[in-house]
């Protein structure tokens, strides 16, 4: 499979590195990046032996035409490429879920795959048993709760003096509500809430903790479905490159272009 990653960052670099190593049976294309030099250093870092282009612009991405373009960059590259690659016919994997919460967007994208015969493929990312929340949600869902634990680190300074706690000694709960609210004071969050939503059909009730302890990204999510209630506890080792992302993701990715690309007869979990 012909695939191009947009976003040479904390994700990009592990699914580029998979590639190079060969632990994924693709062809690396093509790479983008607001910041191109960052797509020349990935592949400097991996020892590239072959040259692989690096776009300016989503043209001359397009031009290449990959089979599958992984976009591991942001809300806005959701916005400005997703639609127009998928009308192209190219499928593409969002890591960026949390563009997905927005209402026209979604449509869009919606949209742009029916127009292009085409996938968008949402890795389950930085937690787990999105299969299970799937799976329950035609029989209905009452709730769905999350629950994240970081380190006082992980937080905005002025949005945790803006709600009162200037000051954090040990573990506070800083935040608890909607999840669209919680989105917007805590964007670190976005994704889960959103993969979490985009599953259940439900916005999650949100609870958020502050720890100056804590030196991993927790997650506990409570699912409460007419056929099961779910508990689960995801303790994420952060990224070294980028601390604001569980390096989970960045592997989910690399296990769905393996389900992708080699033919198994085997399919295990939905
Ligand atoms: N789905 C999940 O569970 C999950 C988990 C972690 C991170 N994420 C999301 O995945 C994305 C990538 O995460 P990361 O940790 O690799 O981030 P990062 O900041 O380490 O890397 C992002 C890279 O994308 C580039 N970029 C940003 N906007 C761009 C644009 N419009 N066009 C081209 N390049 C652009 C940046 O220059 C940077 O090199 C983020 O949006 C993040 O929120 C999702």
């Amino acid at each position: 499979m012909r695939i191009g990653v947009i976003g040479c960052g904390a994700i990009g670099s592990v699914i580029v590195d998979a590639i190079l190593r060969g632990e994924v049976r693709a062809e690396l294309v093509a790479l983008m990046d607001i910041y191109p030099e960052k797509c020349e250093g990935l592949l400097k870092k991996f020892a590239a032996k072959y040259s692989i282009p690096v776009c300016k612009e989503l043209e001359e991405l397009l031009r290449i035409r990959p089979q599958l373009v992984i976009e591991a960059a942001s809300q806005q590259a959701v916005r400005d490429y997703v639609p127009r690659i998928l009308t192209e016919g190219i499928d593409v994997v969002v890591l960026s879920v949390g563009a997905l919460l927005d209402e026209e967007l979604y449509k869009e994208v919606i949209e742009a795959t029916k127009k292009g015969n085409t996938k968008v493929y949402v890795p389950t990312g930085a937690i787990a048993g999105i299969d299970a929340v799937k799976a329950l949600q035609p029989l209905g869902i009452k709730r769905v709760v999350l629950r994240s634990y970081k380190n006082v680190k992980a937080f905005d300074k002025e949005v945790l003096k803006r709600l009162g706690f200037s000051e954090v000694k040990e573990m506070t709960k800083i935040f608890e509500g909607e999840g669209k609210v919680a989105v917007k004071l805590f964007p670190a969050n976005v994704n889960v809430v959103a993969a979490l939503a985009l599953a259940s059909g439900r916005i999650p009730w949100v609870e958020i903790y502050a720890d100056p302890a804590r030196n991993k990204n927790v997650h506990e999510i409570e699912v409460e479905g007419e056929a099961s209630k779910i508990y689960m506890k995801i303790e994420n080792v952060p990224h070294p490159d980028n601390p604001k992302t569980s390096y989970l993701a960045a592997l989910s990715v690399v296990r769905l272009i393996k389900q992708l690309t080699e033919g198994s007869g085997l399919v295990i979990g939905t």
